[in-house]
């Protein structure tokens, strides 16, 4: 499932965050890609030896946690500790799929990356090009998102990011770990989730709303895996 949450941080939080990753190191993407991503990649990321970095990817990993829709969609086991990225004269990263399982900066640990996730962060018309474009059983589907909205989608899906060919993209981005590997299964409980909260709104608490909600958590325990 592929699905944008707006205004995981204002303007004022995105102008912030822009205005220190501006003062901040910035080294070449390719660093941090393996195999056959390194050869399609071009572009520049935040030195994590950067002192500025770590508050600041906390801060992102903060305002994604707390956002209800990244919540029901992704169910989140971990979120790996973001990164950011600029593409600009002409950077891009062509064709790819994300690596399985990632160590997360902070911990050391290891996680399996269910869900990919890019957070804009700048408007749409400060650049050309630069779109995320994610291939699905679906087609092709091109993302290109107000500054301080983000998307999710599949880990599984193969991705890749259009040349940038006027202005400048940046972007955080990250993976997270789900309580529930599967994304048809994670699919299934976002769209009960949200279904519920309309006719809990609707109806307030009658029991059968009650009841979809013992189904919900009844479905959750059999899926997930902590
Ligand atoms: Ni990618």
């Amino acid at each position: 499932m592929l699905l944008h949450l707006p205004a995981v941080l204002t303007t004022a939080e995105v102008n912030d965050v822009v205005s220190q990753l501006t003062a901040m190191n910035w080294v070449a993407g390719k660093h941090t890609a393996g195999g056959q991503a390194i050869q399609v990649k071009q572009n520049l990321q935040i030195d994590p030896a950067d002192p500025a970095y770590l508050p600041l990817a906390q801060r992102i990993a903060e305002a994604l946690l707390a956002n209800p829709l990244c919540h029901s969609a992704a169910l989140p086991h971990h979120l790996l500790t973001p990164m950011f990225n600029c593409y600009q004269e002409q950077g891009h990263y062509g064709d790819h799929i994300d690596g399985a399982i990632h160590r997360d900066r902070i911990t050391g640990q290891q996680h399996r990356t269910d869900v990919s996730l890019t957070l804009f962060l700048s408007a749409p018309e400060d650049y050309e090009g630069g779109e995320l474009i994610i291939e699905d059983a679906y087609g092709s589907h091109s993302v290109k998102l107000d500054a301080g909205d983000a998307i999710l989608y599949p880990a599984t899906s193969l991705h890749r990011v259009e040349p940038v060919t006027s202005g400048r993209r940046l972007a955080a981005f990250s993976w997270i770990q789900s309580l529930v590997r599967s994304d048809a299964e994670r699919t299934l409980l976002f769209q009960l989730d949200m279904t519920i909260l309309k006719l809990r709104q609707q109806l307030g608490d009658q029991p059968e709303v009650t009841q979809l909600t013992q189904h919900y958590h009844n479905l959750l325990r059999r899926w997930s895996e902590a």
